[in-house]
């Protein structure tokens, strides 16, 4: 199965003719890959400026957050449902910077279902914020993983990808991307962890990617050797010499 390169623009770019320049370079080399998927989430005001009429097979579009509410009276919010009909199919919940600014594991969930009843695949981010020698950073994840994801629609959990991004890793405050070695081993624990909730079918299927200072340089040893499916990617989503890179070293990977 090919690889899921996430490119999550956060807050960027600050143009429209900015984002229509950045798809574009990207755009490029994406449709040109023959097993990776390329999933672009740009700032949802940029989603119907960036989305073609027709759909194509190798790129897709996700927004970076939606509304938990489903009452119609929340200013300034925007809805899994218009994220869906603006034309993405993906939905990135509950990053560490949105988590950062008071979202809890119980609004996770409630996005994580709106988003799946709206048609969208929800790339759920989780991670923890300190890596501790006894591994009780895994009892954490384990918890992340029961209070975002605990007793969904068993029908849900085949729609659902997990983004491994320990916050220490992430962002220019980071002290650096994790090693390929700590993510196979904890990809492992997160597939465990879901298939107590899922089934062990399910487990087998997710897909879970590794996010957190994603650069040409390390990309290829969380995809070979780390055996993520794929990888959430921040900063060098932002500069297209670097995401081609990046996009063409997971295409190349069996
Ligand atoms: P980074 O961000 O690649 O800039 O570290 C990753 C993320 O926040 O998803």
């Amino acid at each position: 199965m090919g690889k899921f390169i996430v490119a999550n623009w956060k807050m960027n770019p600050a143009s429209p003719r900015e984002a229509k320049l950045l798809a574009l370079a990207l755009k490029k080399t994406a449709s040109k890959l023959t097993k990776t998927r390329t999933i672009i989430c740009p700032p949802a005001l940029y989603l119907s400026l960036l989305i073609p009429p027709r759909p194509t097979k190798k790129i897709f579009w996700g927004g970076q957050d939606a509304c938990a509410g489903v009452n119609e009276a929340e200013t300034g919010a925007i809805s899994a449902k218009m994220i869906k009909n603006i034309g993405a199919d993906y939905l990135i919940v509950g990053h560490s910077e949105r988590r950062r600014a008071g979202e809890t594991d119980k609004v996770v969930r409630e996005k994580v279902q709106l988003a799946v009843k709206a048609g969208l695949k929800p790339i759920i981010c989780i991670g923890e914020e300190k890596r501790d020698a006894h591994g009780d950073y895994l009892s954490f994840l384990r918890g992340q993983i029961g209070a975002c994801l605990g007793d969904l629609k068993k029908s849900y959990y085949s729609e659902i990808m997990i983004a491994y991004e320990p916050i220490w890793a992430i962002g220019t405050e980071a002290h650096g991307a994790d090693t390929p070695d700590n993510f196979l081993h904890n990809a492992l624990f997160i597939r465990k962890v879901f298939a107590g909730l899922a089934g062990n079918e399910l487990a087998l299927a997710l897909p879970v990617l590794y996010g957190g200072s994603v650069n040409v340089k390390n990309a290829e040893g969380f995809l070979k050797d780390g055996r993520a499916d794929g990888l959430l990617v921040g900063r060098e989503s932002l500069v297209p010499d670097q995401f081609k890179q990046i996009l063409q070293i997971a295409d190349k990977i069996k």
